[in-house]
């Protein structure tokens, strides 16, 4: 699939705008048009019904261990400085960037890529960035080494493309955009947290974070939830919401963006029963995406290596999807599924915590003000713990975070719905169309209706049937232009069903449904319409 034709009709039918374009756009930052917005809160809502409303918690799903309770909650975007202290992100949360001298670009330092190339004893690290980087790569190096492209076979290449954080004297890269080699800063450290200032003193006592993830709002109000429900573990506690990372390198459409929404649970269980509930969450969101309709080789799972996983996690796993802008082979994170222990309760309990030689989690300490050890950041001092009324146990429950991203999500099923194909057109003969093909549960509109001419008492007939379907679904309705052309809008915004009044309409009260996917046409009684739609898009 090409990716520019996606991101065009993306912009041409209103799925997706880039952020203040009037103004040249912001980079990283994203708007959802009209079909863009029903899409994306479809499948927020199919998340939210799936995982957490439609739950029920007398039933046992197929591959948990045990019956279990799901409550949502909503948190605030800024949130008490010490939360990100002690969750680690005001200290760990970076990414290493270097800054070229010569084109003032900053840069992710893991993210630029490139070869080694030696000509006449000169051997220069060539970078480039994008799709086509190996036909860049040497591209540039051919200019840098002022030879035409008849010449290029004199360029001795050492090694694959890899990685600039893989080689260790920067002084002989050749920056993405730079024209001579040597003009990178060494790596540096940059927090990918927002800072901003709450109150109108404006002092550096007064900043505060967009938080980088729903999560912790979830973790610090485990106990409010525990002591105002009757939920008891294991229970999960989930949250749909804007998470904000000053990404040094946003790209790739909405992929990595600097202001995006997660849909993230977290699940409170037992330490003994954390590896199974860990095992039925990711099994269980693996098989959510493919009933939604991303089905295939391009969807996959993937558990991380033991050297990926992070300094809390035992076990994680990756639901990744192919998308058309990465290379072939290369898949891009959709969701995390981590078991991440007790350390976050833990440390909003103890403090910010690290391991220690022996591998386990303990606060940790600075010099205080009087030579004595204290904790580096503080926590609450509350108690997260939870007894068990049943068994009088207290521990401190495990956690199992299935981490969403409803951007990416949403990203994956457009890709996953564009298709071109051969359709008739008002005369008869084929034409390319181009269809989104979405599932009818998250299409941003259901059904469209049209009358087949503007006479005759049609458009009337088709107003009661739109009328009658609005109330349940999101309806289009359209009486302009040429029947076939108004078929092809609606193929390209992914409704998946056309209902169309025409003369035999007025006779017998029958109208036509048109399949978006078969093209299969049938009739219908007009007065059954709404049940018909109905038991296509809810099933
Ligand atoms: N609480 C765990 C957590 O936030 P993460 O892997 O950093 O884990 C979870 O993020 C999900 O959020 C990712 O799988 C991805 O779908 C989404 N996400 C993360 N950074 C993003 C970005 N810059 N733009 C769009 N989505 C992003």
């Amino acid at each position: 699939m090409d990716m520019d034709k996606l991101v065009a009709l993306c912009r041409r039918r209103g799925f997706l705008f880039q952020s203040s374009e009037i103004y040249g756009g912001l980079n990283g930052f994203w708007d959802y048009g009209p079909l863009g917005v029903e899409l994306k809160r479809n499948i927020k809502d199919a998340w939210w019904r799936d995982m957490i409303s439609g739950h029920n918690e007398l039933v046992k799903p197929a591959g948990a261990p045990t019956t279990y309770e799901m409550v949502g909650l909503d948190a605030s975007i800024i949130m008490h400085p010490q939360v990100w202290k002690c969750s680690g992100h005001f200290d760990l949360f970076c990414d290493m960037m270097v800054d070229c001298r010569e084109t003032k670009h900053r840069y992710r330092y893991d993210q630029v890529r490139g070869r080694w190339a030696e000509y006449q004893g000169l051997k220069v690290f060539v970078t480039a960035l994008g799709e086509n980087e190996a036909q860049d790569i040497e591209q540039r190096a051919q200019k840098l080494f002022k030879l035409r492209a008849k010449e290029a076979d004199k360029i001795t290449w050492h090694g694959e493309i890899i990685s600039l954080a893989k080689v260790e004297d920067l002084s002989k890269a050749l920056a993405p955009e730079a024209t001579e080699p040597g003009t990178l800063t060494a790596p540096r450290e940059f927090n990918l947290m927002f800072k901003t200032i709450v109150g109108a003193m404006g002092g550096e006592e007064d900043a505060a974070f967009l938080r980088p993830e729903t999560a912790q709002g979830i973790f610090v109000n485990f106990k409010n939830v525990c002591d105002s429900t009757r939920v008891r573990v294991p229970f999960g506690i989930a949250q749909v919401g804007k998470s904000f990372r000053n990404e040094i390198t946003p790209r790739n459409f909405t992929f990595r963006s600097r202001e995006f929404e997660q849909m993230e649970i977290e699940f409170f269980c037992h330490p003994t029963t954390s590896r199974k509930w860990y095992e039925y969450w990711r099994d269980r969101r693996m098989k959510w995406y493919t009933d939604l309709g991303l089905a295939g080789e391009r969807l996959r799972l993937r558990e991380h290596d033991k050297d990926e996983l992070s300094h809390y996690s035992v076990g994680t796993a990756d639901i990744e999807y192919a998308f058309p802008f990465l290379s072939a082979g290369e898949y891009g994170e959709l969701e995390g599924i981590a078991h991440r222990g007790d350390f976050d309760l833990r440390s909003h309990m103890e403090g910010k915590l690290v391991k220690n030689a022996e591998g386990c989690l303990e606060v940790e300490m600075v010099d205080g003000a009087d030579g004595k050890k204290v904790a580096k950041h503080r926590g609450s001092g509350r108690d997260l713990t939870y007894r068990d009324d049943l068994t009088n146990e207290r521990f401190t429950p495990h956690v199992i975070e299935p981490s969403a991203g409803a951007d990416r999500g949403t990203l994956a099923f457009l890709c996953e719905a564009y298709h071109e194909d051969q359709a008739p057109d008002d005369k008869g003969d084929m034409q390319t169309r181009t269809v989104m093909k979405f599932s009818p549960r998250i299409a941003p509109v259901k059904a469209a209706v049209f009358p087949l001419v503007k006479k005759d008492g049609m458009p009337e007939a088709a107003k009661e049937i739109y009328t009658a379907l609005k109330k349940r679904f999101v309806t289009f309705y359209d009486e302009k232009g040429a029947v076939g052309r108004r078929y092809r809008r609606q193929d390209e915004a992914g409704t998946p069903y056309c209902i169309t009044v025409d003369g035999q309409t007025l006779q017998d009260g029958t109208v036509t449904i048109r399949d978006r996917d078969s093209l299969e046409q049938w009739r219908i009684k007009s007065a059954d319409v709404v049940e018909e739609i109905a038991k296509k898009v809810e099933g």
